[in-house]
């Protein structure tokens, strides 16, 4: 069969902190590659949590990957990259600019699967830069859950912590880290603050206009 005669496809892998997405995006790769498929892997420049030219899993898997900033230059790149290969796997989509989903959507039209992992919501509960666009577009989507370490039941939320109490609304939505500052809770045990809920409402009243 020739793959690239023909449209492809683009599935996301979302969910909160700890629910296993890169895991599972290394898995789908894995067995494409079992198949001998070709595979491009990129992630975001941002996460430097351990080393740059690698996706890493909170299990300790890993893989190496081309790593790509908002640049332009950068994004458009990406093309490039795919020409010869099957499947594209981007890790931390939450990061990237809009611009990547055009060279998404041309990844598509060639006949390429991209497959992308990402936070649906940031630490505040609300959805996380293009993540509501890509959804969308969308042929499949896999919304993990990780395990509330307060109470044990579903996590749908990553609460992020600044010195054990739970952070600012207002403050910078993109801090990079793991255990020591994200804990994966559900919707009981996030804390949220007041100013938050209400800008929630706000958003709420809005889209009901
Ligand atoms: P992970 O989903 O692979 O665990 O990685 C998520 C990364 O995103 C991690 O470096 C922490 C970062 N992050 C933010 O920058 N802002 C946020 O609001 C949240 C929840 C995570
Ligand atoms: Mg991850
Ligand atoms: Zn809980």
């Amino acid at each position: 069969m020739d793959i690239l005669n023909k449209k492809g496809h683009l599935e996301i892998i979302c969910g909160s902190m700890f629910s296993g997405k890169t895991e599972e995006l290394l898995r789908r790769l894995k067995r494409a590659e079992y198949a001998k498929q070709n595979i491009l892997t990129i992630k975001h420049q941002i996460d430097d949590r351990r080393k740059s030219t690698y996706i890493t899993s909170h299990n300790g898997q890993e893989r190496s990957a081309c790593n790509v900033n908002n640049e332009q230059e950068n994004i458009n790149k990406i093309l490039e990259l795919a020409q010869d290969v099957h499947v594209i796997g981007i890790d931390e989509i939450q990061f990237f600019p809009t611009s990547i989903i055009e060279i998404i959507c041309k990844l598509i039209e060639k006949g390429k699967r991209v497959i992308a992992a990402g936070l649906d919501l940031d630490f505040r509960g609300v959805p996380f830069g293009i993540i509501p666009t890509v959804l969308a577009i969308a042929d499949e989507v896999t919304k993990l859950k990780a395990i509330c370490v307060i109470c044990g039941k579903d996590a749908h939320h990553t609460q992020r912590l600044v010195n054990g109490n739970p952070a600012k609304y207002d403050d910078p939505i993109i801090l990079v880290g793991a255990s020591e500052c994200y804990q994966a809770r559900c919707r009981n045990c996030f804390q949220i603050d007041k100013t938050a809920q209400f800008y929630l409402n706000k958003k709420t009243e809005n889209i009901n206009l």
